[in-house]
């Protein structure tokens, strides 16, 4: 059994979510998503639309997650990593040149997956103060054949 973490907050979800945890699910067999709290949020300065709950709830009904778990700190992952045995990271495309992660290589392999272009939380939030809900893109990327 290949255990697979990643991070995040998971608000408004929306497709750019769901082709990361396909694609993180992909790599393994059990899909742990670790979800940030309000409390962690607030220390980033981020604040989201939905709960800590409803962003879980959603999350849990996503068929590639099989657990949530909460992310409070910036320093839980080794904790998380030996607790859950997890084999595998994934961290966003966005992380891929810096070294934040790097540490994790001592106990597990860890994975950057691209962001699908085109689609973030901030956009969507954006898009809807503009009124201008229609900016999306046409077409979803269709996932290829281990990730379907
Ligand atoms: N993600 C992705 N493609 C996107 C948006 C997010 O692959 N277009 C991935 C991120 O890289 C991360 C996970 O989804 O691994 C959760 O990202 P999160 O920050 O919650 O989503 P964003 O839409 O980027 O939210 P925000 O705009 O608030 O930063």
């Amino acid at each position: 059994m290949k255990r697979i973490l990643t991070y995040g907050t998971f608000d408004l979800l929306h497709y750019g979510h769901i082709r990361l945890l396909q694609r993180a699910k992909a790599l393994g067999d059990y899909l742990i998503v670790a979800l940030s709290t309000e409390e962690f949020n607030n220390l980033k300065g981020k604040q989201t639309y939905h709960n800590y709950e409803t962003r879980k709830k959603m999350l849990e009904a996503v068929r590639y997650v099989d657990l949530v778990i909460p992310e409070e700190s910036w320093e839980q992952k080794i904790d998380d990593v030996k607790k859950y045995q997890v084999d595998v990271v994934v961290m966003g495309g966005d992380w891929a040149g810096s070294d934040k992660f790097e540490y994790l290589k001592d106990y597990c392999e860890v994975v950057y997956l691209d962001r699908t272009e085109g689609i973030s939380t901030t956009k969507i939030k954006e898009d809807l103060k503009l009124q201008n809900p229609i900016s999306g893109i046409d077409q979803i990327p269709e996932p290829n054949e281990k990730e379907k």
